[in-house]
């Protein structure tokens, strides 16, 4: 895993416009503009700078030119010292365990090079692996938002899970 750099965008942009990835994500565009992309990267560094959000690309460790997918904290509060997990891995290598991967290293990264108190996920109900990801993770189901987000016409309800670090500690 590492900070993004904007030569990343082609490799991104094959993974973000694919339909299977929008599907389940709560607020990704569908189609999504190729354009779109470099105004992320520059977005994901620049809060990184800031300290409000943390991403970061996953690439294979043998072959580290092989985009994987995305995890990190898409926003940090230093308020409240919680953050939210956000990720997504290319269809490709679905099942593979790359999700947890990256998410449990997260987890090492807020809780112990952040300081933070609590991280937090949301992931739609139909979502199964996202949210068995999360549980994998040592993060557990704290309820369920009904009909929280209105996706591609369908109201969706939502898991919220979450970790605080005094549990995290014992994992
Ligand atoms: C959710 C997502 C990130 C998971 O990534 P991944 O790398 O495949 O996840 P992992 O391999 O680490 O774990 C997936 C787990 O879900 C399980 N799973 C997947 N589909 C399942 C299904 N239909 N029913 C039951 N379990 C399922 C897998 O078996 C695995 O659990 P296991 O290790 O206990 O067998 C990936 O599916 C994705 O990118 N989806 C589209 C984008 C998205 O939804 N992002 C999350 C938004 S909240």
């Amino acid at each position: 895993m590492r900070p993004y750099e904007i030569q990343d965008a082609e490799s991104v942009f094959k993974v973000v416009k694919l339909r299977e990835i929008a599907e389940t994500t709560i607020s990704m565009p569908h189609p999504y503009p190729r354009e779109t992309v470099d105004w992320w990267i520059n977005f994901v560094r620049e809060n990184m700078e800031k300290g409000s959000a943390y991403e970061f690309g996953i690439f294979l460790k043998d072959r580290p030119s092989e985009y994987v997918g995305n995890c990190g904290f898409v926003s940090v509060s230093n308020q409240h010292n919680h953050g939210e997990l956000g990720y997504f891995i290319s269809p490709d290598y679905w099942n593979k365990g790359y999700s947890t991967e990256a998410c449990s290293k997260l987890l090492d990264f807020g809780f112990s090079k952040l300081g933070l108190e609590r991280v937090f996920g949301r992931c739609m109900a139909k979502n199964i692996a996202s949210k068995r990801v999360m549980e994998k993770c040592g993060l557990k189901v704290e309820g369920v938002a009904k009909h929280e987000v209105l996706k591609w016409d369908n109201y969706e309800d939502v898991f919220h899970l979450g970790l605080i670090r005094s549990e995290w500690d014992y994992i």
